[in-house]
């Protein structure tokens, strides 16, 4: 029996709502003889991306081994953003700054395609320079440079920067590069893995020519 009740959830009570019912569901199959032997409670588990508190791994382990004491399913977890989320950032170069009479702009290379969730859904990724630079403090729209009024990684951050400066958009690691596409004819960016001090290019940045090589001109 599986079940996958959601995401980005910062408390237990859900999954041990979930579990009940789904043990509801085991126990009435086994009353018609049909007996299951594993439970998969998904995954689900929330991280921090601004002020949240999710769980503990240990308290959400906790409470749902107490939720099924005494059964003699095997249980199966399916965590996801937990594992990998706040272990990736993307890192994007600030093209230029543009100042407005109600707002600035930091128009930087990374946009909707490399990271939808902003655009998608509002979601709240931080957003630091790699280095710190002394510039001005202003408050910044931080936008991709694709024309679409959606395409933006960061609402009003205070941030020190300039043209060509390095910024971490943080908790990239989970639903950054699944979500991505090519719209607006982008490639994809690579993806690099930093163990301690050496680096693995784990991706190849795309091309072009691979965007364009499953297409067939008609004669
Ligand atoms: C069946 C199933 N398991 C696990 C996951 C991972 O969820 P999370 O990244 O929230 O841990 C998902 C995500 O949608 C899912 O659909």
């Amino acid at each position: 029996m599986d079940c996958h009740i959601g995401s980005q959830l910062t408390e237990t009570s859900p999954f041990i709502d979930a579990a009940g019912k789904v043990l509801a569901l085991v126990d009435a199959l086994a009353a018609e003889g049909i007996h299951l032997e594993h439970l998969d409670l998904g995954g689900g588990l929330g991280i921090r991306y601004n002020d949240e508190t999710p769980p503990a791994i240990g308290d959400y382990i906790a409470a749902i081994l107490a939720a099924l004491r005494g059964r003699s399913e095997k249980l199966i977890l399916e965590p996801g953003r937990v594992l990998v989320g706040n272990a990736g950032v993307l890192l994007t170069r600030v093209e230029y700054l543009k100042h407005g009479e109600e707002k600035n702009f930091a128009v930087v290379d990374a946009a909707m395609n490399d990271l939808m969730r902003p655009a998608l859904y509002d979601a709240y990724h931080d957003i630091l320079p790699v280095k710190r630079e002394k510039h001005a403090m202003q408050r910044y729209e931080v936008v991709g440079p694709i024309c679409e009024t959606g395409d933006f990684i960061g609402h009003a951050r205070d941030l020190q920067i300039a043209p060509q400066s390095l910024l971490a958009v943080l908790s990239a690691g989970a639903y950054g590069m699944s979500m991505s596409s090519n719209y607006n004819t982008r490639p994809r960016a690579a993806e690099v893995i930093v163990d301690g001090g050496v680096v693995h290019l784990v991706r190849e940045r795309e091309t072009l020519a691979q965007l364009y090589a499953g297409e067939n001109l008609i004669s």
